[in-house]
C-alpha cells in the first residue's frame, strides 16, 4: 500500500525526471525530498528478480547495481551486473517516475577507484567517463560506493594515502561539470566518515557535504562470519552494549557522520533485507537458563553454513583468493529454509530472540545448529521511527529482491512516513 506521505513525493520525482532544467543548483539549495530507495542487483535479473518484480511506486530511487572500476580508467564495466538490462531499467524508472541512479564500485568493483583518482590527469579522464555513462544511459543520479578510501576493502584494491583528499578533489570537479551539476550525486559509506592520510576517520566531512547529495550510510555486515562471535548484522544502536560488542550501529554512525559536519537531512540510512548465519553449538547457543538464545555466543568459522538459493558453495574472487559460501539469508531465504513462518515469525521449533539494544532479531535451529542474525518487520519499523525521529534523509535497502511480499519495506515506510 502507497503510504500518504510518498505522494507528493513521487510528484516531485516526476518533475524531476520529465523537466531537466533544475541545473546549477547549489546543493544548499539542493533539493531535500525524502529519499526512499532501494539498490537493485543487476546479477539478480536473471535469478529469481527480474525488473517486473520491482516495486516501483513504492520508492523514488533506485541504484543499479554495479558499474565496476577498471584498470584504465575510461570505461565502467557492467560484465558482472547484466549491464544488459540497464536501458530497460532505466525507462522502466522513469515511466514510474523514480530517479535512476548507477551505484560504481562496490565490494568486487573498486579496485582500480584509488588509481583513477590518483593524479590530476585521472580524475579529469574519470571524470569524463562517469558523465559519458550517465549520458548514454540517460541516468539521474551516480552513487559512488568506494569501499572504501584508504581503508583496503577485498584485498587487492589500489589504494593511497590521498585517497580521501583525490575522492573530494574528484567530486569538485565533477559537480562543475554542467551535465553533473544535474545529477544526483551521492556516496554509500561505512560506519565513519572516509579513512584521512594517516588511516583514522576524517574529522571535517564538510567539504563532502558540499558536493554530494548525500551518503547512504551502509550499516549492515556490522558481524558476520569474520567476527570473533556471532553479533548483530545490523544494529540500530550499540551505546547499550558491553564496550567490546561496540562494532558500531546507525546511532554511532550518524554521531560520527554530524561531527564531521554532514547535515542530518544528508544521511541515508542503508537497511538490510538480509542476515547472517553462523555454526553455534547448543552449548553456546543458549544462556545458562538452557532456553534464551545467548547475545554474542562463540561460533564454529570452519563449518560456515550455506546460506539460501542465492547464495554459493565458493567461488574465486577478484583477487584471485578462494572464498568459500557466504551464509547469507535473505529475508524470502529465512522463510524458504524454514526459520520463519510466512507471517515472517519465528516457526515452530525455530528458538528466537529480539535483541533490544541493537534491535535487531535472532533466529537458532538447535538441530542444523545454524543461528542467523537478521531483521525483520519489527526492527524494519525500529529503524523507520529513528529515520523520522533523527530527521535523516531516508533510507535505502540492500537489497529489492531480499524482501518477502515487501514486508520489510511496507514497515519501513510506515514508521518512516506516518506520524
Ligand atoms: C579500457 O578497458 C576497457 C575494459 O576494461 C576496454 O573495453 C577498453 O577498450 C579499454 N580502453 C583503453 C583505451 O584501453
Ligand atoms: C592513472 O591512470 C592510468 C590508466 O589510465 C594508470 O595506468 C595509472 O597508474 C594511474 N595513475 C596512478 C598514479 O595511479
Ligand atoms: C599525497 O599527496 C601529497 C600532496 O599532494 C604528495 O606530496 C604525495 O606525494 C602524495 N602521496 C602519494 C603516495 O601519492
Ligand atoms: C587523521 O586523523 C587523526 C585522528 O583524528 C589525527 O590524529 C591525524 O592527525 C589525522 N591525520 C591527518 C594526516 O590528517
Ligand atoms: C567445527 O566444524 C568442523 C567442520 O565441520 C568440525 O570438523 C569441527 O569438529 C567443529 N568444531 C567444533 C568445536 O565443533
Ligand atoms: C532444523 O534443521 C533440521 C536439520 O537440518 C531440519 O531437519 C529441520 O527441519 C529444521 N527445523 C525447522 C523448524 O526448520
Amino acid at each position: 500500500m502507497l503510504s500518504t506521505f510518498l505522494l507528493p513525493l513521487l510528484a516531485l520525482a516526476n518533475i524531476n525526471v520529465s523537466a531537466s532544467p533544475l541545473a546549477a543548483r547549489s546543493i544548499a539549495a539542493r533539493s531535500t525530498t525524502p529519499v526512499v530507495a532501494t539498490w537493485y542487483a543487476g546479477w539478480h535479473t536473471t535469478d529469481g528478480f527480474p525488473l517486473s518484480s520491482i516495486s516501483w511506486d513504492k520508492y523514488n530511487t533506485l541504484y543499479y547495481s554495479f558499474a565496476e572500476t577498471t584498470q584504465n580508467g575510461t570505461s565502467l564495466s557492467l560484465a558482472a551486473s547484466d549491464g544488459e538490462m540497464l536501458p530497460q531499467f532505466v525507462s522502466e524508472a522513469h515511466a514510474h517516475g523514480v530517479e535512476a541512479h548507477i551505484a560504481v564500485g562496490g565490494w568486487t568493483g573498486s579496485v582500480w577507484f584509488s588509481s583513477s583518482l590518483a593524479t590530476a590527469k585521472n580524475r579529469t579522464a574519470f571524470v569524463q567517463t562517469v558523465v559519458d555513462f550517465a549520458l548514454q544511459y540517460n541516468l539521474d543520479g551516480i552513487q559512488f560506493d568506494w569501499e572504501a578510501p584508504n581503508n583496503q576493502g577485498i584485498g587487492c584494491n589500489t589504494i593511497s594515502v590521498n585517497d580521501t583528499a583525490n575522492f573530494l578533489a574528484f567530486l569538485q570537479e565533477l559537480r562543475h561539470n554542467p551535465v553533473a551539476a544535474k545529477l544526483t550525486l551521492s556516496a554509500a559509506v561505512g560506519l565513519t566518515p572516509f579513512f584521512n592520510a594517516t588511516g583514522s576517520p576524517s574529522t571535517d566531512a564538510t567539504g563532502f557535504a558540499n558536493v554530494l547529495d548525500y551518503v547512504a550510510v551502509m550499516n549492515y555486515d556490522v558481524w558476520g562470519p569474520w567476527s570473533s562471535t556471532v553479533g548483530p548484522n545490523a544494529p540500530l544502536n550499540d551505546a547499550c552494549a558491553a564496550p567490546a560488542n561496540q562494532q558500531g550501529s546507525a546511532v554511532s554512525a550518524v554521531k560520527a557522520w554530524t561531527d564531521a559536519g554532514m547535515p542530518v537531512n544528508q544521511i541515508v540510512l542503508g537497511v538490510a533485507s538480509y542476515g547472517h548465519s553462523f555454526s553455534v553449538p547448543p552449548s553456546n547457543a543458549f544462556m545458562s537458563d538452557a532456553k534464551t538464545l545467548a547475545a554474542y555466543p562463540a561460533f564454529n568459522a570452519s563449518n560456515q553454513p550455506l546460506g539460501d538459493a542465492w547464495d554459493n558453495t565458493g567461488s574465486v574472487d577478484v583477487c584471485g583468493v578462494y572464498e568459500g559460501p557466504g551464509g547469507t539469508f535473505n529475508f524470502w531465504g529465512l522463510i524458504d529454509n524454514g526459520f520463519l513462518t510466512k507471517e515472517g515469525t519465528p516457526a515452530d521449533g525455530i528458538h528466537y530472540r529480539y535483541d533490544t539494544c541493537s534491535q535487531t532479531p535472532y533466529v537458532y535451529n538447535e538441530t542444523s545448529q545454524v543461528m542467523i542474525s537478521f531483521d525483520n518487520v519489527q526492527s524494519f519499523a525500529a529503524k523507520g521511527e529513528y529515520i523520522k525521529n533523527t530527521k535523516l534523509r531516508g533510507f535505502s535497502m540492500w537489497e529489492a529482491g531480499g524482501d518477502y511480499h515487501d514486508m520489510l519495506l511496507d514497515s519501513i515506510i510506515d514508521a518512516f512516513g506516518c506520524s
